[in-house]
């Protein structure tokens, strides 16, 4: 079930919250440490107009709420608030008031007894939830995500604690964004989500994400995972390309953001949850190759990889920037229209870009920041290079292609070119898709050079990613 927090400072915005997202939530959350004034009257009738199972909360500022106020009038309002109608009541695990829980048991509401740990997963995490369990209420842990072996021990309750049927567990901030998504995988009966434009929690995402676009209530022990790991990766566009195409072709799947520190760490967890395939972005694309039983030959000659899948029992690794890259400009190189290419950067990206132009016979030129690495790369595949100051090396080229991380958040004021002159003639082309139009674009369109944006080469690499995972044809209406 997905449970919305209503985020309202007050009733009326509350239940305009709810209106708008009620399609695609089971359950909501009141949480009286977020309303501007407690007004019991207004609140029955917040509880009478809902029409679904209620949460009842008040989170102090300790435990990631609002409430600051005293403990005693904290549990105050909870006395007050808890005969109006709620179906649980979410009391913190140090709240020791029989008579609180004697309340909420005669009004039949059930006890969600929480913890949260806003600084890591603690190591007794196990422990704690049985002992919450042994209260006779439902345990709740709310713990900050830190690294994927954090996520690790999540995604683990499920099968270390299955005894337990009904408890819930949150993994907060950007590393727990899966466990959220992927919360029946953790045994949790249910998640939490926040309206559109707020956040009640670090990590809440919005009713249209974590049901439209992940279906994540739709997930069963059966559904096949894939993926896209990367640091950082939460701006990333491909869970927009991947789910609405296994939807149309009734694949049981589901493609999640995976914020990985340590891509060893993230094979036990794919291992763990079984993932049938990932994709690899920033700076992931060479940090991969160690863990492949087999690689492409694309993979082999560049030297990086973008796509992994199952392949038995081990990993394949494929490249679909290769290809996807070349997709936006085939025309131009087909018409032998492209003769010079400028290639700015030389990590695992700027890796399948020259190799793709030099299959074309083009001549390129290899610019980065560290010289040492253009060096190495245009060692091995037959160009030039130099440093990003080296600007005049870009005289004449039909074609800049800009491959760095510079120019996407948080970087987005850098143009690593920023001292050079487009004339216009050139085909300027920009990895990075979000922003559209980086500041070194907005350059060469000011200068009237043709521009090729970063996300007609995600689509045509995502497509190709989108065929290896699945066997299947991407959706033409996708497309
Ligand atoms: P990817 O797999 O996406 O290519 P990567 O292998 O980590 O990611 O490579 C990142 C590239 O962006 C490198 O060429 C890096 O330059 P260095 O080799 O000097 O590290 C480049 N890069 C990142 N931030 C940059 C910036 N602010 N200015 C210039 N180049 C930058």
């Amino acid at each position: 079930m997905l449970c919305l927090t209503l985020t309202g400072s007050d009733v009326q915005e509350s239940l305009n919250q709810y209106r708008d997202h009620a399609d695609a939530v089971q359950m909501v959350e009141v949480r009286a440490d977020l309303l501007s004034c407690v007004d019991e009257q207004k609140i029955v009738q917040l509880v009478q107009t809902i029409d679904v199972p209620k949460i009842l909360t008040c989170r102090r500022v300790r435990d990631g709420g609002r409430y600051k106020g005293s403990e005693r009038s904290r549990l105050q309002i909870l006395e007050r608030l808890i005969p109006l109608g709620f179906s649980y009541v979410d009391l913190e695990d140090d709240v020791k008031r029989p008579e609180l829980d004697a309340l909420a048991h005669e009004h039949g509401l059930k006890i969600i007894r929480s913890f949260h740990d806003m600084e890591g997963v603690p190591g007794d995490l196990y422990t704690r939830i049985v002992k919450l369990h042994k209260r006779g209420d439902i345990p709740k842990a709310a713990v900050m995500v830190r690294s994927i072996n954090d996520a690790i021990m999540l995604f683990k309750i499920e099968k270390e604690l299955r005894d337990i049927p009904e408890k819930v567990i949150i993994g907060m901030g950007d590393y727990g964004i899966p466990v959220r998504i992927l919360y029946k995988r953790t045994g949790s009966l249910f998640t939490f989500c926040s309206p559109t434009g707020t956040s009640a929690a670090s990590g809440h995402l919005s009713p249209e994400i974590m049901h439209d676009l992940y279906h994540s209530d739709r997930v069963t022990p059966e559904t096949r995972i894939y993926g896209i790991i990367g640091n950082p990766v939460m701006h990333t566009s491909s869970p927009k390309i991947h789910n609405p195409a296994f939807e149309r072709i009734g694949l049981d799947a589901i493609y999640v953001p995976f914020l990985v520190n340590d891509v060893r760490n993230f094979f036990q967890l794919a291992d763990l949850l079984s993932i049938q395939g990932f994709s690899v972005t920033v700076p992931h694309k060479q940090h991969v190759l160690p863990y492949l039983g087999k690689i492409s030959r694309e993979v082999k000659l560049i030297g990086s990889c973008n796509t992994v899948l199952r392949y038995n029992t081990l990993w394949k690794g494929v490249n679909t920037d290769f290809y996807g890259f070349l997709k936006p400009i085939q025309e131009e190189l087909d018409g032998q229209r492209i003769r010079k290419a400028v290639v700015i950067g030389a990590g695992g990206a700027a890796r399948a870009v020259v190799w793709a132009l030099r299959n074309y016979y083009c001549k390129v030129v290899i610019l980065n920041r560290t010289e040492a690495t253009a060096q190495k790369l245009a060692q091995e595949t037959g160009s030039s290079w130099g440093g990003l100051q080296e600007i005049d090396k870009i005289t004449g080229a039909d074609l800049i292609v800009q491959t760095t991380s510079a120019g996407m958040p948080p970087q987005e004021e850098i143009n690593p070119i920023e001292t050079y002159c487009f004339d216009g003639h050139e085909i300027v082309y920009d990895l990075v898709y979000k922003p559209k139009r980086t500041r070194f674009l907005q350059k060469a369109e000011a200068a009237g050079c043709k521009l090729v944006y970063g996300m007609d080469m995600l689509v045509a690499q995502g497509i190709l990613q989108f065929e290896s995972f699945t066997g299947s044809t991407f959706p033409d209406d996708l497309r």
